[in-house]
């Protein structure tokens, strides 16, 4: 399946998910809860990187034990997926972190890059794309773009906390080969772009309206 959607049931997504939706949670701890979200969903979205046999000395005797064979290249969409890097580099000390910088464009909601650093080649490294809100999947489509230009290989795998099934749709239709970790599917669109119920804007809740 080129779009694959793995919905993270678990207790603790599902308990920060309802204060990052809460209209009343200060922006302290909705940064705090999208991050346990992160950490979760990052969690899962990890479980079959590649990894290589090798031997560890414990102080007793030699172990068998495990590496990753490679490391990930993280990809945070600002400004919003900025609050997954910090779970993210603590489960992946020492992954590359790379940064695009899409605004939509708030009459026509298609997407422009105002940061874009990047690797220069991704081939043979898995990417993992960090942004909390898939709404008409615009932002994300662009991203993988740069990202395929670079030679990411497939599938690219994204976290968000919340995914709308219109955004979903088009990035089927738009044929890309992507493994989408999320904590729910929500509703609809609204007629401003915006995903019902949803969380209203998480770039704004997390850093105010000053972007
Ligand atoms: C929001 C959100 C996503 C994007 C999703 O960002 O954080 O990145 O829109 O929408 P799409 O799927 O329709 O592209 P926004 O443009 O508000 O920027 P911000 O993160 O700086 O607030």
């Amino acid at each position: 399946m080129p779009v694959e959607v793995h919905l993270v049931d678990h207790p603790l997504v599902a308990d920060s998910l309802r204060r990052i939706r809460d209209k009343e949670t200060p922006d302290a701890l909705f940064r705090l809860n999208l991050e346990r979200i992160g950490t979760l969903l990052i969690a899962a979205a990890t479980e079959n990187l590649p990894t290589e046999d090798v031997d560890v000395e414990t102080p007793l005797t030699t172990a068998p034990a495990k590496r990753l064979s490679v490391q990930p290249v993280l990809v945070p969409i600002l400004r919003a997926g900025l609050g997954f890097v910090h779970a993210a580099q603590e489960l992946m000390p020492v992954a590359d972190v790379g940064f695009v910088g899409v605004a939509r464009n708030e009459e026509t909601f298609e997407p422009h890059a105002y940061v874009n650093k990047l690797p220069d080649s991704l081939a043979g490294r898995p990417v993992i794309v960090l942004d909390p809100m898939l709404a008409t999947g615009g932002s994300l489509a662009y991203t993988i773009q740069l990202l395929l230009e670079r030679g990411a290989p497939a599938p690219i795998t994204v976290v968000c906390a919340l995914a709308a099934p219109e955004g979903i749709q088009r990035l089927a239709d738009d044929g890309y080969d992507l493994e989408i970790f999320t904590a729910a599917i929500d509703d609809h669109l609204n007629d401003q772009a915006f995903i019902v119920p949803g969380l209203g804007d998480a770039g704004d809740r997390q850093f105010g309206t000053g972007g």
